[in-house]
């Protein structure tokens, strides 16, 4: 059967009116899906790590897909406030969440959070796991680990760690470190690490851990100093830079993981196509290169799954859930 796309447009947009109030989507627009433009929700600013992966992902994405996939940002509560928009979203598809560790730790830190992470999203699959940096501003006194732990140590009631609010993978690692040191700093909150980042390099503030998505040109230019890195093992993207662990902090580990999300209730043969274009955009080779370039890397294809994403989002909600809560406790 030949159908002109004025009546697809038609049979589409009644159809998924009459699907999302009965909650599920007819498997003819499952099959036709995409018709039309798909929303890809970032929870921090523009121009920050996760914008920036997000970008390159909905750009390759869109290529397969044959739909532009626009990238918008939500901002507040440390990407809690994107999370609960998407949760509650139409469940067909043309509204998607990319998220990071945030979405197995804000359970820990809201304790009324309007979602249930868990629960209340299908899953589409892992993207990219991404080191982060310990910086420290050019005029902060402290030039290593060691000389940074002593000061902090002094004089930590006066020091200001810029983060992206609770939830933030910024935050959670200055809670690491202040956990590490057994410090307390000022904690000042930003909507995304982007314009963390342009703080600290003004100096309005004195630390932040942030992903080598971000910070690689500027501490190659030395306009921030570089503590560490936050794995375990030293890292490809900058081979010199000792990691905390090295510099005293026994027992640092910490890398950011992106996952994508669609809302409950979305319909397999739907989150089965974006699944296919999520692989097809991490095997494009411009994706692979860029990524490359800012020391993210692309998971394995076994992650890249719904399967994949739902065990890691588990396992992590298992290790961080109780962990946040006895630092919070302290
Ligand atoms: C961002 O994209 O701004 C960061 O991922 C925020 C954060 O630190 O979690």
């Amino acid at each position: 059967m030949i159908r002109s796309p004025f009546i697809v447009r038609i049979l589409s947009t009644s159809a998924i009116a009459a699907a999302a109030f009965a909650g599920s989507v007819p498997a003819a627009i499952a099959a036709e899906f995409p018709t039309r433009p798909i929303t890809l929700v970032v929870p921090f600013a523009a121009g920050g790590p996760t914008d920036i992966v997000a970008r390159s992902l909905g750009a390759s994405m869109s290529k397969d897909l044959g739909q532009t996939i626009v990238v918008e940002n939500r901002l507040g509560a440390g990407g809690t406030i994107a999370a609960g928009s998407v949760a509650k979203a139409a469940p067909d598809g043309y509204t998607l969440l990319i998220h990071h560790n945030g979405m197995a730790t804000a359970p820990a830190l809201y304790p009324d959070l309007a979602y249930k992470p868990l629960n209340d999203f299908e899953y589409i699959g892992q993207v990219a796991d991404v080191p982060m940096t310990l910086l420290g501003s050019k005029n902060f006194p402290p030039n290593t680990t060691a000389e940074l732990v002593a000061y902090v140590t002094k004089n930590g009631e006066k020091v200001n760690l810029a983060n992206a609010g609770p939830g933030a993978v910024s935050q959670l690692c200055g809670a690491l470190f202040e956990q590490a040191t057994k410090t307390k700093l000022i904690a000042i909150p930003y909507q995304g690490t982007a314009p963390a980042l342009n703080a600290l390099l003004g100096s309005q503030v004195d630390l932040l851990c942030d992903q080598t998505t971000t910070t690689l040109p500027h501490i190659a230019a030395k306009s921030v100093k570089l503590y560490g890195v936050t794995t375990p093992a030293r890292i490809k993207s900058l081979p010199d830079a000792p990691t905390l662990q090295e510099g005293g902090l026994k027992g640092f580990d910490m890398k950011v993981w992106h996952g994508v999300y669609a809302p409950k209730g979305t319909p397999k043969e739907v989150t089965a196509r974006i699944t296919r274009a999520l692989q097809a955009a991490l095997k494009d080779p411009e994706v692979i290169a860029r990524m490359d370039k800012l020391g993210v890397e692309i998971v394995p294809v076994d992650k890249q799954t719904p399967a994949g994403l739902q065990t890691w989002l588990q396992s992590e909600s298992d290790k961080w859930q109780p962990l946040l809560k006895s630092i919070a406790a302290q």
